[in-house]
């Protein structure tokens, strides 16, 4: 089946039966007279009062320190599950021992809270079990923000003080044999089920220790997701599919969060079976369908500060591994030049991400990250180093309304004189807003075809000539 008929029916059946396993393409935050400050509070009120009432009540708290000293003192058990088994019938009597509790407790939330202290990540762990929550913030004990169905939300949830903070992050850390404390005060961690995790302490962070965890998604969206999320348009799916098949140099740009790794992968799923993948990231967050892959994972340097394993490391390893294609999770040092040199010596068909606002700005960004990796090059040299080597930048972006956008997809031609010439292939028009806070706009092609479009004659990829034609619009 064409990819074009594959996402014209995945959009019919999520037209009809919206997809409950997967988050849903932000909802617009509701704007009213166009500020989306106002609507952005009056959207988080509820759950703001909520969290700005006095923490838990006290009788709450004191069944809780009361069954925690009752479980270091009376059980002599150490399997964590027989523990919670017994909590109720614990609680129960104290409850039956202390007339105060009664009528004033909420038993279950008691029971709950303790046993996610003991088995879970605490107060956090309703949040990380929630499908529809994508990320999980933890601002110091009294206020724990997530992204649900992409919207930021601020939730009723809180730490009892600080320690209690450092008890759930040094419970991330400690498995993976890292370490938080004065003198190293933030950490990159990951939870067994593979979502990202961020700790930083104070005196660094000052309204307490501060935690980011962005969830792992079991279903990776696909291309059809995006499609029907208005990330791009099905015209834009299948310029990018060509452009991945026909062994094109891409690179993903775009701010933090926006949704660079997401467009990776899906990226990354176009590259035909036959080929052998080395994909090379920070921290493994990229899910292929295809079987032949080598995942590569960056290491942070040890104790005494030795043993780092860098990104670079592994770019100028993984060229010494017959990789059809090299996936580089994200670009933002001196592997840019590595990176470049290989694009630029047969390794074609690379991917990558990088942190940048425009193409114009990634091109830039590039010049710098190649500066850093300590050669002397004239600037002149290393624009023909990324002009040679990259033929198309993808811009995503998160917009006010919390959708996620491709809102460029531009064309390196070349260079004219010093300058490096980039051509916008599809561009995304915002045209306004709609009551609901929606943004409204049109993806479309520029009308521009590439110069690289013999690429896909000569690779036997046919696509339409109306892709770069034909208006879509979607509000
Ligand atoms: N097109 C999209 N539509 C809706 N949600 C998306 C889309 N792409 C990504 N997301 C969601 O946005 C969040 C961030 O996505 P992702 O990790 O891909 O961003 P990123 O730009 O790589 O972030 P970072 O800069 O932190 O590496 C995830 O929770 C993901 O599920
Ligand atoms: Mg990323």
């Amino acid at each position: 089946m064409s990819l074009l008929s594959r996402i014209q029916e995945k959009n019919q059946q999520s037209a009809e039966s919206p997809n409950p396993g997967k988050p849903q393409q932000s909802q617009p935050v509701q704007v009213k007279d166009g500020d989306i400050r106002t609507a952005f509070r009056e959207n988080i009120k509820p759950e703001l009062k909520k969290a700005n009432t006095p923490k838990k009540n006290d009788k709450h708290q004191e069944l809780k320190n009361l069954l925690h000293k009752k479980i270091l003192t009376e059980l002599k058990e150490d399997n964590v599950e027989e523990i919670i088994k017994q909590l109720d019938s614990m609680a129960l009597e104290i409850i039956k021992e202390n007339e105060t509790f009664r009528g004033h407790i909420d038993r279950k939330k008691v029971i709950e809270e303790l046993a996610n202290d003991l088995t879970g990540f605490g107060p956090i762990n309703p949040l990380l079990l929630d499908e529809d929550v994508s990320e999980v913030m933890v601002n110091g004990p009294d206020q724990v923000y997530c992204e649900r169905k992409g919207k930021l939300v601020l939730t009723a949830i809180q730490f009892r003080d600080n320690e209690h903070v450092m008890s759930v992050i040094e419970k991330i850390v400690a498995p993976i044999g890292r370490r938080i404390d004065e003198s190293s005060p933030m950490v990159d961690a990951r939870l067994p089920d593979g979502s990202r995790v961020n700790a930083i302490i104070p005196p660094l962070a000052l309204k307490g220790p501060t935690i980011t965890i962005r969830k792992f998604s079991k279903e990776p969206f696909q291309i059809e997701d995006l499609v029907n999320f208005g990330t791009l348009t099905s015209e834009m799916a299948i310029f990018l599919d060509a452009c991945v098949k026909a062994r094109l140099n891409i690179f993903v740009s775009g701010g933090t969060g926006s949704g660079k790794t997401t467009t990776l992968n899906v990226l990354s799923n176009f590259i035909p079976e036959d080929e052998r993948i080395v994909t090379i990231e920070d921290a493994a967050e990229l899910q292929l369908g295809q079987d032949h892959v080598v995942s590569l994972e960056s290491r942070p340097p040890n104790i005494e500060g030795k043993g780092a394993i860098t990104i670079r490391d592994l770019v100028r390893n993984s060229l010494r591994m017959r990789p059809d294609r090299v996936v580089i999770g994200e670009v933002r040092g001196a592997e840019a030049l590595d990176m470049l040199q290989a694009m630029n010596t047969g390794h074609d068909g690379s991917l990558a991400t990088g942190h940048s606002n425009s193409p114009r700005d990634m091109i830039s960004r590039l010049e710098t990250m190649v500066l850093l990796a300590g050669v002397e090059l004239p600037v002149k040299a290393i624009r023909e180093q990324i002009s040679g080597a990259i033929d198309l930048i993808i811009q995503q972006t998160r917009l006010k309304d919390g959708s996620r956008k491709i809102v460029n997809i531009t064309e390196v031609q070349g260079m004219e004189g010093d300058v490096i010439v980039l051509q916008d292939i599809f561009s995304f028009s915002q045209d306004g807003m709609t009551p609901e806070g929606k943004i409204i706009g049109r993806l479309l092609p520029t009308g521009v075809r590439p110069k690289f479009y013999d690429r896909f004659e000569a690779s036997n990829i046919h696509i339409p000539a109306s892709v770069f034609i034909e208006a879509e619009v979607w509000t």
